[in-house]
């Protein structure tokens, strides 16, 4: 019997390999930081209730439908998918009013900006968006060498005005997350259609609507497949407000020519076979996706208003998050041990280059309560040492 794990050896010469493997713009990578899975704090703390309030998924978890249109797919796992993604597309087709070569499909919205980095983008060639937006889309960006230019938000929000002037003839790319993750904010029609006066025909713009459902019902969203600009890609998720993160599938629209481009660089087989069953099934499922909403919409308010009250500054938010300013990484850090102590985990957006603010994803009432609870068990401590408003 084997007992002990299999060594790949002492070899002082690996570490200038991989090194040497690689170019300089992926040795100065760093990885991803996803918000902490409930398995590592469970190990880790041997707590029995734990919160994720962590990465911005839908509480209620998947539609049944989603469950048993994957279920009933495992029977069928030794057949590759439809590379051609077709129920699903036709599916995307008929909700939004789409033709069927105008869509792609990802494992994850992030795999298609992936793809569009990969298809699109050179080492050194140029892309404008704004600081403290949504950092998979810098790791994809620098992963493949390209030269991010980022303006700095404006109260909390993409500046278009600075973006627009920021504009140059080596912009190749413009990439914008509406609403924007980390902050929950959006730009409006108006905004939007002011920075497109601005943007030459051969600029490629990116609009990343991973938070599209929640936000879709404000009068002034630019929801930007219902009026279009050829030069526009946008993204969509059934991460978020669909509830199948784990299974990995979002999608893409944009214009013939280039989905044709991106359908030749796109590993054939992805999205896998049950992501593409589990997504047609959320999409047949509209009250659940109602159920999502209304419940995101109470625990919104109520979290909003507890904060408040409490002397903290949330910023307004069309999403299913909130970014909560602290003032410092300090009282971030504090507040997310604080937290974990207790079993909730929330986000410190440190990585995220906002190490003064936390983000906390909306949860079902009784997540919230938890939430609630853990914060009025440290808010004495915090307010002594950080200090609230009165
Ligand atoms: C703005 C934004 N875009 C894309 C994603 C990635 O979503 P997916 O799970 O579809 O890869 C996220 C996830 O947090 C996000 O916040």
């Amino acid at each position: 019997m084997i007992t002990s794990k299999i060594s790949f050896g002492i070899n002082p010469q690996m570490k200038k390999l991989a090194e040497e493997l690689v170019p300089s713009y992926i040795r100065s990578l760093k990885p991803y930081a996803a918000g902490k899975p409930i398995d590592e704090l469970a190990r880790e703390k041997g707590f029995e209730r734990i919160t994720k309030l962590a990465s911005n998924e839908n509480p209620l978890g998947p539609s049944p439908f989603a469950v048993r249109e994957m279920t009933n797919g495992l029977w069928e796992l030794h057949r590759y998918p439809d590379m051609h993604g077709y129920r699903l597309k036709k599916a995307l087709s008929d909700l939004y009013n789409l033709k069927m070569e105008n869509i792609i499909l990802g494992s994850g919205s992030e795999a298609i900006l992936a793809l569009i980095a990969k298809t699109f983008l050179r080492p050194n060639q140029e892309i404008l968006t704004s600081e403290n937006t949504f950092i998979g889309f810098y790791i994809v960006a620098r992963g493949v060498g390209a030269k991010l230019n980022m303006v700095p938000l404006k109260d909390y929000k993409f500046d278009v005005k600075k973006m627009a002037e920021s504009i140059d003839d080596k912009t190749k790319i413009i990439y914008l997350a509406n609403p924007n993750n980390p902050t929950g904010t959006f730009i409006t029609k108006d905004e939007f259609d002011y920075l497109m006066d601005h943007v030459p025909d051969h600029v490629l713009v990116i609009l990343d609507e991973a938070y599209f459902e929640f936000a879709k019902n404000d009068p002034t969203y630019p929801d930007s497949m219902t009026y279009r600009y050829d030069n526009v890609i946008t993204l969509r998720t059934f991460s978020k407000a669909y509830g199948l993160a784990g299974i990995r599938i979002g999608y893409g629209f944009g214009h013939e020519d280039l989905i044709g481009q991106l359908t030749k660089v796109k590993l054939p087989f992805e999205p896998n076979l049950i992501a593409q069953l589990g997504a047609c099934g959320a999409l047949m499922d509209s009250p659940h996706l109602q159920r999502t909403l209304d419940n995101n919409k109470k625990q919104f308010a109520r979290t909003f208003n507890f904060l408040k009250e409490k002397g903290f500054n949330p910023i307004p938010s069309i999403t299913n998050f909130i970014c909560i300013k602290t003032g410092s990484g300090k009282a971030s850090d504090w507040l997310n041990n604080g937290l974990l102590n207790q079993g909730v985990i929330i986000r410190a957006l440190k990585s995220n280059e906002m190490p003064e603010y936390i983000r906390v994803s909306i949860g079902t009432p009784s997540e919230m309560d938890h939430f609630f609870e853990a914060m009025e068990n440290i808010i004495p401590e915090y307010d002594k040492k950080f200090g609230l408003k009165k």
